[in-house]
């Protein structure tokens, strides 16, 4: 890319000192506006968590009494809507978005996001992550789009779309920031930010496609990962920051670090012993912008002056930083304008309601139990459940409504509309009775400590001393409350789930059971042989086999947003017709991950011997209130383009997620059993057929051998399509290449 000689001057003009602060992202929550101020004046680069009049003063500051004037930039983890401006649209978390497989909606959602992050003044969130989900263990599962490569690749790509629009300089576009680069989903164990145990070959094949959609798509900022690979910190991983992203892939934005990066090549990681070393590594791997840590100011200049650095390092990173600024127009505006009064507007709330409703995922329906309604004679309704009034289990991650306080969660504003509410809202035009019921708590301490201030500080003790058998004794009362509010129920809604105390950072998990008395509250209720509808409200899939055997329907909402509930009380009563599809596999139990769909295949069936070998659902799954036939596949080998012909062979209009797999059947190194290449929606009335043609990427059809390259090997390809991952739901054609 040309230089701009606009930039070029400025960086003409800058001290090292100016140079080392332009690449320091400032975190406001931790140090304060005293000191921020004083980071200001010397002219860092970015700020993070602020808001408000102070993120204003900030910007004044940086803009006007810094010695040249360079515009700050203000970064937000604005991941499912601007999530932590309390009046703000809250959407459907990113897992709960993929459901919908829909690429305009996807984009949608990043272009409404962007517009009340921008009417905030601010002009980046950090998002999308384009990681994959494979261990559902990992507890940024709910921030990922799943399990598989190409449906994140597509679905970022509409979200970056959606986020920065045609021109960064618009009053509501913002930058996006695609990471964390890179394969940080992967960390053993499951275990948030560990080391990596995987090879680059891997790494090509697997988990870069996302980003290199990302990079293809203008993302105009990147985010390093915690991780590491193979023991080289991302940090510090030349090879993949600048070889891979920059050189390789073409990314021209600017790289920032994940929080405290710098310093956790210390403390954590311990590859370097002292700050000077920690500061010029990143520098040298390739990280343009550092966040958080405020030592890499010192001692980036010592580097520089010591002659241990180049000063080029800095120019480049600095170079990165003022273009894309420039792109954003920030020296004409330092704060984007949005659109005032657009926060949390009606036209806002359509498209999170939207959303939502394409999100719901029906999984079981046991003899059409659902929709429910006036000719299923039902005149009792049982709500129960801890998540059927629980707007922050409902809300997910990064919603804690307040800020920039870190620990203090509020609860949100109204409007929003949890699953109880939902159900009341159509019961009542259905002249249904509702009752309702806790039933048992996610996490049991919580629950006490909140509403029963008098609970004995004994029973407290109790619990840390016998984790198993105390709540048991303790939740009895509330689930026989359930039992008896749902004795003469005609059916029982019962929501199920975690909460956000089970997900995010440092939450990862080892065991994907449901959490505390639940299973116990599902067993009771069983007894009442009243039919059970499950509606899981959860951030990630479950290993719940008993409850879906015990159910007559399941319906899976992940965290639907604000109106989350509406949508699927919308569902239990047909007023829609569901229509999300899985975006990663449900474990039978926790022993099972990883059980994603595109796994190589093994020796000896992939079995073990007490824990079958298929996963409770499968990646692509989602019932609806028809049904989809499938008919004469083709494939034309010249324009790589799948046509099918799917009819709607049920009574109400619906629509379908035709998807398309490729199992490349021989091929010098191993591939998955099958990988996904190809998806569309289609809308079809009761009865109606479409041809749907699907144009499938050259890519599709690649391997990556052991040398790193992308090639396409001679040979044949099944070419699978259908409803969603399971072998007995694709037609098949082959093609020989
Ligand atoms: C750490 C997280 O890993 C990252 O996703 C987030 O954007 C930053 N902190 C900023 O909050």
């Amino acid at each position: 890319m040309e230089n701009n000689p606009f930039i070029e001057e400025i960086i003409s003009q800058m001290t090292v000192e100016e140079k080392a602060a332009q690449m320091l992202q400032v975190p406001v929550s931790v140090i304060g506006m005293d000191a921020a101020r004083e980071w200001a004046k010397k002219g860092v680069g970015s700020f993070l968590n602020v808001l408000g009049d102070d993120m204003k003063e900030l910007a004044e500051i940086s803009s006007k009494e810094s010695r040249l004037k360079i515009p700050t930039i203000f970064g937000i983890d604005a991941v499912h809507g601007h999530c932590l401006n309390r009046e703000a649209t809250i959407f459907p978390s990113q897992l709960t978005m993929a459901c919908t497989w829909n690429r305009d909606l996807v984009e949608k959602i990043g272009h409404v996001t962007a517009t009340e992050v921008a009417t905030e003044g601010i002009q980046w969130t950090f998002s999308p992550i384009l990681c994959l989900a494979r261990d559902a263990r990992w507890g940024r599962t709910n921030e990922t789009f799943g399990e598989d490569k190409f449906l994140a690749g597509e679905l970022g790509v509409s979200i970056i779309k959606g986020y920065q629009g045609e021109d960064l300089g618009d009053d509501t576009a913002v930058l996006a920031c695609a990471k964390h680069f890179i394969a940080y989903g992967e960390a053993t164990g499951a275990r948030d930010s560990y080391d990596t145990e995987i090879t680059m070959r891997k790494i090509r094949d697997e988990f870069l496609p996302p980003f290199k959609k990302a990079v293809d798509a203008g993302c105009a900022t990147f985010m390093t990962a915690y991780g590491s690979i193979d023991g080289t910190p991302l940090t510090a991983n030349k090879k993949a920051l600048r070889g891979l992203l920059r050189d390789e892939l073409g990314f021209d934005g600017f790289l920032v670090t994940d929080w405290d990066t710098v310093n956790a090549l210390i403390n954590r990681q311990r590859v370097c012993d002292n700050h000077g070393d920690a500061s010029r590594v990143a520098a040298e791997a390739g990280n343009d912008m550092i966040m958080s840590t405020l030592e890499f100011y010192d001692a980036v200049i010592e580097q520089v002056k010591s002659g241990k650095l180049e000063e080029s390092y800095l120019d480049e990173a600095v170079r990165h930083i003022l273009t894309i600024k420039y792109r954003l127009n920030l020296w004409e505006k330092p704060l984007k304008q949005g659109v005032p009064g657009s926060i949390g507007c009606d036209e806002h709330h359509e498209v999170a309601l939207e959303s939502a409703r394409e999100s719901v995922v029906l999984l079981k329906n046991k003899n059409n139990i659902l929709p429910l309604g006036k000719n299923k004679d039902i005149k009792k309704i049982a709500v129960i459940g801890p998540n059927a009034d629980d707007i922050r289990a409902q809300y997910g991650d990064w919603t804690y409504f307040t800020h920039p306080v870190p620990g203090i969660e509020k609860e949100p504003q109204r409007p929003y509309v949890t699953l109880l509410e939902g159900v009341k809202e159509l019961a009542q035009g259905e002249d249904i009775e509702v009752v309702y019921s806790y039933g048992c708590s996610v996490n049991r301490r919580e629950y006490y400590k909140g509403n029963f201030p008098g609970i004995p500080e004994f029973m407290e003790q109790c619990y840390a001393d016998n984790d198993h058998d105390a709540p048991f004794y303790e939740e009895m009362p509330l689930i026989s409350e359930a039992a008896s509010a749902a004795r003469d129920a005609d059916v029982i809604v019962l929501a199920l789930g975690d909460n956000y105390n089970c997900a995010g950072e440092y939450n990862d998990r080892a065991d994907l059971n449901l959490s505390g008395m639940q299973e116990a509250l599902v067993r009771v209720l069983e007894t009442l042989h009243v039919p059970i509808i499950t509606v899981l409200i959860s951030s990630k899939p479950l290993a719940i086999p008993q409850v879906v055997k015990k159910s007559d329907a399941v319906i899976c909402a992940f965290n639907g947003g604000m109106y989350g509930g509406k949508a699927i009380a919308e569902a239990i009563f047909g007023k829609i017709n569901p229509c999300g599809r899985l975006p990663i596999s449900f474990p039978v139990m926790t022993g099972q991950v990883p059980v994603y769909y595109n796994q190589f295949p093994g020796w000896h069936e992939g079995r073990y011997v007490d824990c079958p070998k298929d996963p409770l659902f499968a990646f692509g799954e989602g019932l609806s209130y028809t049904r989809y036939e499938y008919s004469d596949l083709k494939f034309n080998k010249d324009t790589l383009t799948v046509t099918v012909t799917v009819k709607n062979a049920g009574e109400v209009k619906g629509t379908e997620v035709v998807q398309v797999y490729i199992d490349d059947k021989f091929s010098s190194v191993m591939t998955a059993v099958k990988n996904l290449a190809g998806f569309e929606r289609v809308e079809l009335g009761a009865g109606e057929s479409k041809t749907v043609s699907i144009k499938l990427e050259e890519e599709a059809f690649t391997v990556v051998l052991p040398d790193e390259t992308r090639v396409i090997e001679p040979g044949d390809f099944d070419i699978l399509v259908g409803h969603s991952s399971k072998n007995e739901d694709l037609l098949k054609v082959t093609v020989t290449f």
